[in-house]
This record gives structure tokens, C-alpha cells and sequence, in this order.
């Protein structure tokens, strides 16, 4: 401290001059750390109001008639095998078989993906699912799957987001063998396979 400032101020004010800028620096320095650790980490949650903030200008971007427009491929059970095969090897990874979510890749972005069998996903109208899919959600880890024509692959997958609730365990079983995987997991499966068939054969050797 210098000369001047010793002068002006007593020896307590000057303590307590001090000790002021001692905590002003600190209460900085964690703020930063703090926001380094939080702020910008995708582990956190998005708070409420960003949520509905985040949905309300993503239903307004939507053009009216795009949110109004009506599914145009006719459901079969055909129409829902290929949107869940289509799902399972493109959707998945984040959004998991089920729409819940579920997955490593999901649940650790941020925004998460979120559960597509609740309401909030449900009550969107066919057509702002299908302006999803083909446009992507900005700022998100949602990607854009449109070719820009009318899809029928996309509309599909409406469909299949409709029927989330009632995939049967057979259907979510097929689905996994869609999953895409990587080459370490198609070896790891084929040695598991080798693995249960050799102890199948001596099961037949004991006998
Ligand atoms: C890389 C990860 C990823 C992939 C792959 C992905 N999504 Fe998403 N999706 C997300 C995330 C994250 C959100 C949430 C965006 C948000 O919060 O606004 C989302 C949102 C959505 C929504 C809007 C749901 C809602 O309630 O707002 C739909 C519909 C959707 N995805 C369908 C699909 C389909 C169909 C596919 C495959 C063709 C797909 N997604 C592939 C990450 C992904």
C-alpha cells in the first residue's frame, strides 16, 4: 500500500481496503472456475424457463402450414416395421429404441433427448415432427435428416414416434439387431456366438 493511500486511511481502514479486494478477487476467481466447471459443461440440465423459451420459438419457426400438414403415407403394418427399422439404425443411438432416451449419447448432451413418449413430444401436431426431423433443431445435438422433398421415410418415422407406447418386447428385440454397431462389436458378438456354440457341443459330448 502505498505512501498516499497509508496517509489517507487509518490502519483499520486500511485492513479492511485490503481485505475487500482480497474477496472481490476471490468471489472472481470462483465465479470463473465455477462456470468453467458448470456453465459450459452439457452435463447440466437447461432450467425451466430456457426449456419453454427453447420450445416456444422452435413451434413459431415452424410455418404454419408445414405444422398443419398431414401425414400423407397411409399407416400399415409394412409402413411401421420400415419406420421402426429406419429408427433403430438412425435415431437410436441417441434416442434409444424405445424413444426414451436412454442412451450414452443422449442423456449426456444439452439439451438431453428428451422422452418422445410423454406429452410434450405427443402433443406436437404430425406435421411439426416431420419439420423436426427433416430441419434439425438448432443449438441442439438434433440433426437435420431432410432431403428438403416431401419424405416418405420421414413421414414414417412419425408414424413410429406415434406408436411408441406400444412396441411389443419382440418388436424392441428386432430393433437391436439394427442397431448400428462397430466392427470391435460385430467381432466381440461373433466370438461370443463361437464361444456358446463350442459349449453347446460339449453339452452333446457329456451325453
Ligand atoms: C446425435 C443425436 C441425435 C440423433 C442421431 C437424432 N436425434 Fe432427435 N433429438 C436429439 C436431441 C438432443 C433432441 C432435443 C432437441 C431439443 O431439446 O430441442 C432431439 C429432438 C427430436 C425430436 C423433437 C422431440 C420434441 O419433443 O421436441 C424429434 C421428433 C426427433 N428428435 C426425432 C429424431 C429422429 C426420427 C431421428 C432419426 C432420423 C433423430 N431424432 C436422430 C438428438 C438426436
Amino acid at each position: 500500500m502505498s505512501l498516499a493511500v497509508r496517509g489517507i486511511l487509518g490502519g483499520d481502514m486500511r485492513t479492511a481496503a485490503v481485505s475487500a479486494v482480497i474477496v472481490a478477487v476471490l468471489v472472481a476467481v470462483c465465479g470463473i472456475a465455477l462456470m468453467s466447471v458448470n456453465g459450459f459443461s452439457a452435463r447440466s440440465e437447461p432450467s425451466a424457463v430456457e426449456r419453454i423459451v427453447a420450445r416456444l420459438a422452435r413451434r413459431w419457426a415452424i410455418p404454419r402450414g408445414a405444422a398443419n400438414a398431414v401425414n400423407p403415407v397411409p399407416f400399415s403394418v409394412e409402413t411401421w416395421a420400415e419406420g421402426r427399422a429406419h429408427f433403430a439404425d438412425h435415431c437410436a443411438s441417441c434416442h434409444a429404441n424405445d424413444g426414451s432416451g436412454r442412451t450414452t449419447i443422449g442423456q449426456n448432451l444439452y439439451p438431453k433427448a428428451p422422452d418422445m413418449r410423454l406429452p410434450p413430444t405427443q402433443q406436437l401436431t404430425d406435421g411439426e415432427l416431420y419439420w423436426t426431423i427433416a430441419n434439425g433443431v438448432r443449438l441442439t445435438g438434433m440433426p437435420a435428416f431432410g432431403s428438403g422433398a416431401n419424405d416418405t421415410d420421414t413421414w414414417k418415422l412419425v408414424h413410429f414416434i406415434r406408436r411408441l407406447n406400444q412396441l411389443s418386447p419382440e418388436q424392441l428385440k428386432d430393433m437391436e439387431a439394427l442397431n448400428p454397431r462397430s466392427p470391435a462389436e460385430i467381432e466381440e458378438e461373433r466370438a461370443d456366438r463361437e464361444f456358446l456354440a463350442g459349449q453347446d457341443d460339449h453339452k452333446e459330448d457329456r451325453k
